[in-house]
C-alpha cells in the first residue's frame, strides 16, 4: 500500500490501514539497526534535505541516521546557516532547494503550516518534522510503535497525556493517532495549558493529575515548552511539579505494568522526576530507538524504495 499523496504532513491524512502499514514496515526495517553493518541499498541514489528551522536532537539525527541506513544521501540546512538570515523568504528557500532536485525535504519550522506551504510549492516529498503548535506526525508514529511493541496492541489501551497540551504539537498528533487506532485518550494539565476544542481530536480532559494517571496503561508526560510561553501559565515550576509532575507516588496509581513515555527533551524535576524517567517502567529511550525505524519506514514508503536486489 502506498501512502496517500507525496507528503507526510499530519496524522489526520493517514487512515488506520496506512498507519498499520507504516508500523509493520518499521518493524521489518528495525532489524537493520541491529546488524554489524547497518546499511542496505534500498534508497541508493535518493537525496534528502534536512531543513531544520528550530533546534532538534532526536528528530534531526534519527532522520539522518534512518536515511543513511537506507543508503540515501542527506544534506542539512539550519535557520542560522541558511540565507533565511539574509531575509530570503520561506517560499524562495523552498524553490531554491527544489532546483537541486531532492527526493524529499524534511522540515521543522516554528510556524504552524510551513511544511504544508512548502509541499504545495515543490514536487519533492515533504515530511513534517514538527511545525509550530500543529503537528509532529513521525513522533506520533514512533509513539504508536513503542506502545504496540510493549503492549502488543493499541486498541483498547488507556493512555493519559499530561502536561502543556496547548503548546504541544506532539500532543495534537498523538491524540489524533491514538484515538484513530482505538485507544482511549485522556489529557491532563492546568486549565491554562489545555486549548479550547481539543476534545474534537478524540480525547477527554481531566485537570487532576492523580485521576488522569489512575489505572492508565500508558502515561505520557510532556515538556513544559518554556521557549513558547509568552506569559506565566503556572505559578512556579515547583508548584507545577507538585500538581502535574510524574513522581513515584503518582506513578503507583497507574496500572501495575504501565509504561512511561516522554517525547523529550526532558525537564527533569519539573514534569518528570529523575527516578521515574530512569526507572524500570520508562520507555523513553525505546521511543528514540523506534524513531529511527519509523523514519526509515516513512522514507522508504514515500520514496518508493525497492527491496534490496543482488548487485548484478
Ligand atoms: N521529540 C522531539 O521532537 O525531540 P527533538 O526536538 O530533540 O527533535
Amino acid at each position: 500500500m502506498e501512502l496517500p499523496g507525496k507528503d507526510l504532513l499530519d496524522m489526520e491524512s493517514l487512515s488506520r490501514d496506512h498507519i498499520s502499514r507504516i508500523l509493520d514496515t518499521a518493524e521489518t526495517l528495525r532489524e537493520i539497526s541491529e546488524r554489524p553493518i547497518k546499511k542496505v541499498p534500498i534508497l541508493r541514489g535518493k537525496t534528502i534535505v534536512l531543513f531544520f528551522h528550530e533546534p532538534s536532537t532526536r528528530t534531526k539525527t534519527s532522520f539522518d541516521v534512518a536515511a543513511k541506513r537506507l543508503s540515501a544521501d542527506t544534506h542539512s540546512l539550519s535557520q542560522s546557516t541558511s540565507s533565511l538570515t539574509k531575509g530570503e523568504t520561506l517560499e524562495d528557500t523552498a524553490k531554491t532547494l527544489e532546483a537541486m532536485h531532492p527526493d524529499a525535504i524534511v522540515i521543522r519550522h516554528s510556524c504552524s503550516g510551513a511544511p504544508h506551504q512548502i509541499a504545495r510549492l515543490v514536487k519533492s516529498s515533504v515530511i513534517n518534522a514538527g511545525d509550530g503548535l500543529h503537528a509532529h506526525p513521525t513522533q506520533a508514529l514512533l509513539d504508536l510503535l513503542t506502545v504496540r511493541r510493549r503492549k502488543g496492541r493499541i486498541e483498547g489501551i488507556n493512555i493519559s497525556i499530561v502536561g502543556d497540551i496547548a503548546h504541544s504539537r506532539v500532543a495534537r498528533s498523538d491524540i489524533a493517532a491514538f484515538s484513530k487506532m482505538g485507544a482511549t485518550v485522556t489529557i491532563c494539565g492546568p486549565r491554562t495549558m489545555i486549548p479550547a476544542g481539543i476534545t474534537q481530536l478524540g480525547c477527554s480532559v481531566i485537570h487532576n493529575a492523580d485521576k488522569a494517571v489512575e489505572g492508565a496503561d500508558v502515561v505520557m508526560m510532556l515538556r513544559i515548552q518554556k521557549e513558547r510561553l509568552k506569559s506565566a501559565l503556572m505559578a512556579s515550576e515547583r508548584d507545577y511539579a507538585v500538581h502535574f509532575g510524574l513522581n513515584s507516588r503518582r506513578m503507583r496509581l497507574a496500572a501495575d505494568d504501565a509504561i512511561i513515555m516522554h517525547p523529550g527533551p526532558l525537564n527533569r524535576g519539573v514534569e518528570i522526576a529523575p527516578d521515574v524517567a530512569d526507572g524500570p517502567n520508562s520507555v523513553i529511550l525505546e521511543q528514540v530507538e523506534n524513531g529511527v525505524a519509523v523514519r526509515m519506514a516513512v522514507l522508504y514508503m514515500l520514496l518508493g524504495g525497492k527491496p534490496h536486489a543482488p548487485e548484478n
